[in-house]
């Protein structure tokens, strides 16, 4: 017994002779794998890596069609697991979400229920998707940092990218934290919000992406990246002793030109976050702090609303480096 309907609507990527076919469709529910919970989707979101699931270089999606979304939430409309009952608001993204296995954009989705997130109060499917896995892996990256020791006394914090998803939450999360943090943009336009969202400072991306010598003047006590490739080279060179940097991204390509010495004369850390993996515990750990002290400032304000018919602009558009905070998609509600 199902409580999905045998068709609902869905955007749907599909490789095709010539490239991939992106747009909504009908979709039956007999094509969606097994699943011990059923969710009619509310919210989901758009990330990067949402953005590479819908191109054919991408090498992203796994499965063709794909319904794409690595980010869903709503309300459980049927469960076989005891814990997540019917009625509740929940999430799911990690593991094959979106990529092997049907996502979140989708009017309905079924789900393993070890991979099922049950919303604290407080937090409503909205908030949890103008989070999203940009911002869970942001959260992430705070807490590898505070483990390893970073506290607001320990001095400035850099967040690259700090437009993006993982970056401007960052920059909400840490300066709600007390901490000096300085948000690098590529976007001089966005330094006013930035500052609203609680930076002390901005740097440019001139400065962040440009070549330097092994070694430079110790600068930042910790730092988060999703940029990779053109910024993790200046934030190792430019770490204090003993400091770290949480990588969690490659918005800027793969490579990384490096040498040892920020490891072997200061040691220095590169902590390396992986938010797709992470056991169903401890992301929902992670999650209750998300609607509690690591709940990010003006939660839901930096979104951009879109819609299944209204998704490609959004798609392309974080692909080519152009976000501005998060864009969420409202399906169901
Ligand atoms: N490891 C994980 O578990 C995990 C989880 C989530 C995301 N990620 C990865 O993290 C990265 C960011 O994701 P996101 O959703 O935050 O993306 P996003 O919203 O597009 O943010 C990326 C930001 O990086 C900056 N940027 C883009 N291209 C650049 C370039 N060529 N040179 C320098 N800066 C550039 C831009 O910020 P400015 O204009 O402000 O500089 C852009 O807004 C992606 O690679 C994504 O796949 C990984």
């Amino acid at each position: 017994m199902t409580a999905i309907p045998p068709t609902f609507r869905a955007y749907t990527a599909r490789k095709t002779d010539d490239g991939f076919e992106r747009g909504t469709v009908d979709f039956h529910e007999a094509e969606l794998p097994p699943g011990e919970v059923e969710i009619r989707v509310g919210w989901s979101s758009v990330n990067f890596k949402d953005g590479l699931a819908t191109r054919v270089d991408g090498k992203v999606a796994r499965i063709s069609p794909l319904i794409p979304g690595i980010d869903l939430a709503g309300e459980v409309i049927a469960s076989a697991d005891p814990s997540i009952g019917v009625g509740s608001t929940v999430l799911a993204h990690g593991y094959e979400l979106g990529v092997s296995r049907h996502g979140g954009y989708s009017t309905f989705q079924r789900v393993p229920s070890e991979w099922v997130v049950p919303l604290a109060p407080g937090l409503s499917a909205r908030d949890a998707m103008a989070i999203g896995t940009a911002g869970f892996t942001a959260a992430m990256s705070v807490v590898a940092l505070e483990e390893r020791g970073l506290g607001p006394a320990s001095g400035p914090v850099l967040v690259t990218g700090a437009s993006g998803g993982v970056g401007g939450t960052a920059v909400a999360i840490l300066a709600d934290r007390g901490y000096e943090v300085w948000a690098a943009t590529g976007k001089p336009e966005e330094a006013g919000r930035l500052l609203a969202l609680g930076a002390a400072g901005i740097m440019g991306r001139d400065e962040v992406t440009a070549e330097g010598r092994p070694l430079e003047s110790e600068r930042w006590a910790g730092a988060v990246d999703a940029v990779g490739a053109a910024t993790l080279p200046y934030v190792l060179r430019t770490l204090r002793v003993g400091a770290a940097v949480a990588a969690s991204g490659n918005a800027s390509g793969v490579k990384l030109d490096t040498t040892v010495f920020p490891f072997i004369l200061r040691g220095v850390a590169l902590l390396g976050m992986d938010s797709v993996n992470l056991a169903i515990g401890r992301r929902r750990a992670l999650w209750d702090r998300l609607a509690t002290d690591l709940r990010p400032r003006d939660l839901g304000v930096h979104c951009t609303e879109v819609t299944l018919e209204t998704l490609d602009p959004a798609l392309d558009a974080i692909l080519a480096g152009a976000a501005r905070g998060r864009w969420i998609v409202r399906i169901g509600e």
